[in-house]
């Protein structure tokens, strides 16, 4: 089960999505919950042990090999398709990590395709100054309380 912070984000993942990509995912909980419903998950994590233990967690559930990819990487390295049907999730970092993931896909892809949606820890002033300033238009922003901590939730795309 989702937590409800979790569960918002999930909400806000379009019903066209073919690829998810969980970045920083940690536990993987949330790209999990879409494994086998779209074409592909893409978890990523810097940390090889966190992806060690999720890979082990996953593959002792009846989950097909070809539906999800674990990868160890700096999340503002990995090679994304760059396609509107995409969606990318960072949740769970700072505002500072959430904006140098981006602006790493930025420079390799200008015309940037796929949604995002965004739940940075703190300097969410900074996040929003940099979507503005690099033409991203803001679809929604929810702000809940789970387990009486507050959080922030962007949902963005980049202006063609
Ligand atoms: C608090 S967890 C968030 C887990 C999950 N996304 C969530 O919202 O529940 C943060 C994770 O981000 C990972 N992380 C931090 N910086 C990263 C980066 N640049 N690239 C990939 N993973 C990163 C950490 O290793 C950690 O597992």
């Amino acid at each position: 089960m989702l937590s409800s912070r979790l569960e918002k984000i999930s909400s806000l993942v379009d019903n066209s999505s073919e690829y998810l990509w969980d970045l920083c995912c940690d536990h993987g909980k949330f790209g999990e919950n879409y494994i086998g419903k779209i074409k592909s998950v893409y978890f990523v994590d810097v940390v090889s042990d966190i992806v060690d233990s999720l890979k082990s967690r996953l593959s002792r559930k009846n989950f097909l090999p070809q539906d999800y990819e674990c990868i160890t990487c700096d999340a503002s390295k990995v090679q994304i398709k760059n396609l509107e049907q995409e969606t990318i999730v960072i949740a769970g970092v700072g505002g500072h990590t959430c904006i140098k993931i981006i602006s790493s896909m930025l420079k390799r892809n200008l015309d940037l395709k796929p949604e995002f949606i965004i739940s940075p820890q703190k300097n969410l002033d900074k996040v929003l100054d940099f979507l503005y300033k690099n033409g991203f238009s803001i679809i929604s922003h929810d702000i809940i309380m789970d387990r009486n901590v507050k959080y922030d939730i962007l949902k963005t795309r980049k202006e063609s």
